[in-house]
């Protein structure tokens, strides 16, 4: 089959697109025909060789996927060959941890494209506890590609981290991104009021037709007083921080007293530091978020079926262009996700 493979660690030439060898699925186990691939920054800080100090190479990336059943290994008898399918982004591989949740503190928990071979191939085995039907009734395949781990981790960070319910007022950084377009939605979804940060007005457009109540440019204006405008002066319940660094402090000034700050991700930085004694005279919480669950990402997938939550593609590869991809992705010249096509090549 082809692939997209990486050889070592580095710079987005290090993608290369090859043959290899098609895998067999395994007892309990599926071999998944994918038709398009999803890409995460996520990915990108692999291949950069910040996430893990080795991986055995050739490693394929990827963590997202959306296809059919090839063929199911021994003992699959809840899928037939056809079925349109779509992966867990990450899940414990060893089976006497299948029942831990959340899933990512099983000691084997692993994504695929990390501890596994991942998706930017044209098949991949699953273990199929793991693979959900796919019921969305979205077409192209490039949509749904762009969903498993954005929407699994949306969910995760909003409704069961943050807690968010009907009337609160979230606030959601970098509403053009990845992750934040999906966590717009999921807040509204949750019956929310959402402000949401952008650098751009093409990304504020965006953000806004996702149903954000409230698009700030943070190249004009400052996006701690505009909350505390929005919420007459009371402060955010609660805020998704998918930025970190110098960007994190800010997030917990956003927050009301006794808000609730879901550290999510680490694109301006993965250190930071903040004034103590504000934080805890509000009474403020800083939780972390790490990956979804499927049950999560089942969630997620029933308020797509419904209409309350869409992708956002912002366009589609060929699997040989996976490096330039990667390149969008390091430039922040993507809005929502961007997808590749396996067969296209
Ligand atoms: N906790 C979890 O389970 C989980 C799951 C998925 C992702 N993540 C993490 O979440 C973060 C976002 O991932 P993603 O896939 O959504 O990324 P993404 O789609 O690449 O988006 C990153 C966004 O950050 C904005 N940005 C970049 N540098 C910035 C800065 N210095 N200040 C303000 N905004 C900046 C960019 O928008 P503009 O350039 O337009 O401003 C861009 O839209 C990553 O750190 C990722 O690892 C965590």
């Amino acid at each position: 089959m082809k692939a997209a493979i990486i050889n070592g660690f580095g710079d987005v030439d290090v993608l290369k697109y090859e043959d290899i060898k098609t895998p067999k699925p395994r007892p309990g186990h599926i071999l998944i025909k994918v038709l398009a691939s999803g890409i995460n920054r996520f990915d990108h800080y692999i291949r950069e060789g910040s996430v893990v100090p080795e991986l055995p190479f050739p490693h394929i990336l990827g963590a997202d996927a959306a296809g059919i059943v090839a063929e199911l290994g021994e003992g699959t008898n809840s899928f037939k060959v056809g079925d349109p399918v779509i992966p867990t982004a990450g899940f414990p591989t060893n089976e006497k941890e299948y029942h831990i949740r959340p899933a990512a503190t099983a000691p084997s928990f692993t994504l695929p494209g990390l501890g596994i071979p991942g998706t930017y191939a044209q098949y991949i085995e699953i273990p199929a506890e793991w693979v959900v039907k796919d019921e969305t009734g979205l077409k192209p395949e490039e949509e749904v590609a762009t969903l498993p781990m954005v929407l699994a981790t949306s969910v995760r960070a909003l409704k069961v981290v943050g807690q968010v319910k009907a009337g609160d007022k979230v606030l959601v950084q970098a509403g053009g991104s990845g992750s934040g377009s999906m966590q717009v939605q999921v807040a509204k979804a949750l019956g929310a009021e959402v402000a949401t940060t952008v650098r751009s007005d093409a990304k504020g457009k965006v953000a806004k037709s996702l149903g954000a109540d409230l698009v700030i440019n943070t190249r004009k204006t400052d996006f701690v007083e505009a909350v505390r405008e929005w919420t007459d002066g009371l402060g955010a319940n609660v805020v998704i921080d998918n930025l970190g660094g110098d960007v994190l402090p800010k997030s917990i000034d956003a927050a009301g007293p006794l808000g609730v700050i879901v550290v999510f991700g680490f694109v301006a930085g993965t250190e930071t530091t903040f004034n103590i004694q504000n934080f805890f005279f509000a009474q403020k919480q800083l939780r972390g978020t790490m990956a979804g669950d499927i049950e999560d990402l089942k969630w997620g997938l029933e308020q797509v079926r419904t209409g309350k939550i869409k992708p956002v593609l912002d366009r589609a590869l060929p699997l040989n262009q996976a490096a330039e991809a990667h390149r969008l992705i390091s430039n922040n010249e993507v809005t929502g996700n961007i997808a590749l096509l396996p067969w296209a090549a």
